[in-house]
């Protein structure tokens, strides 16, 4: 059975940004990321992720041509709220769009998007992306805030910011795990569609995968960083293997 006709099947989208880190190391064309996405279309992926940031310093314009057209998995386009990635997102028509919030200075996304400050801003971009036929999603804390702000600007989709959780130490674990469920929970009351990424790994995937009303978790560096120890296609599917598992028991 194809993954999404399986039942409470969870959704992995594999980001391959830092296939591009390693190109770029030294400016040529290996690894390419466009064979990464077909691999992990092979290993089990449901979707594949990629952050165009500001300054290019991963994704090019140059690999979102290639990927639009070579990628037979639905894309998720990572984007920040400015004209500029409004224009690529509007020519490229990815299957979906996440807004996130960028920090030139920062190593990777940091905090959640400011959903509730930046009503004005984010507005008009959502409507634009949703009128182009893109499911647009919210990069943001799991607050209730934040999620009855997204309800508000009409996004049909959450991705809850798992940093918080996969930093914790000790105590804080369930803590933070805690936040994420009752998060779950409030947008689900409230009709969103729930994702969650940022720093899972294979040993803190399983209570996150176990959320049941969750419909897909963006992973990455972990994975790509793992794909130098044991193949892309081995980490990957040992992922989603636990994914499946947590699924299966929750
Ligand atoms: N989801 C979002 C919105 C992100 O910005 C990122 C990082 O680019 C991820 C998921 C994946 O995070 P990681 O690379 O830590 O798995």
């Amino acid at each position: 059975m194809t993954n999404h006709l399986r039942p409470n099947h969870l959704r992995l989208g594999v980001n391959i940004d830092h296939v591009a880190t390693i190109r770029n190391a030294r400016g040529g064309l290996h690894p390419d990321p466009l064979r990464a996405a077909e691999m992990a279309a092979a290993a089990g992926a449901d979707g594949i992720t990629v952050h165009l940031r500001e300054d290019r310093r991963h994704i090019t314009d140059a690999d979102l041509d290639r990927l639009s057209i070579g990628v037979a998995l639905p894309i998720n386009l990572e984007m920040a709220a400015t004209d500029e990635m409004l224009g690529i997102a509007l020519r490229h028509r990815p299957h979906a769009a996440c807004i996130v919030p960028e920090r030139r200075a920062e190593r990777t996304t940091e905090g959640g998007l400011d959903a509730a400050g930046q009503h004005n801003v984010l507005a008009p971009i959502i409507s634009r992306l949703r009128d182009a036929g893109m499911r647009v999603s919210l990069f943001i804390a799991p607050e209730e805030r934040q999620l009855e702000a997204a309800a508000r600007l009409g996004a049909p989709v959450v991705e809850l910011h798992t940093g918080p959780y996969a930093h914790a130490e000790g105590e804080a674990v369930a803590a933070e795990l805690a936040r994420l469920e009752r998060a779950v929970a409030i947008g689900t009351a409230m009709g969103l569609e729930l994702h969650a990424g940022h720093g899972l790994t294979y040993d803190n995937v399983t209570p996150v995968a176990a959320l049941p009303q969750l419909a897909e978790l963006n992973i990455g560096h972990f994975l790509i960083g793992e794909a130098v120890f044991v193949g892309l296609s081995s980490a990957i599917g040992r992922m989603r293997g636990l994914m499946d598992a947590a699924r299966a028991s929750a």
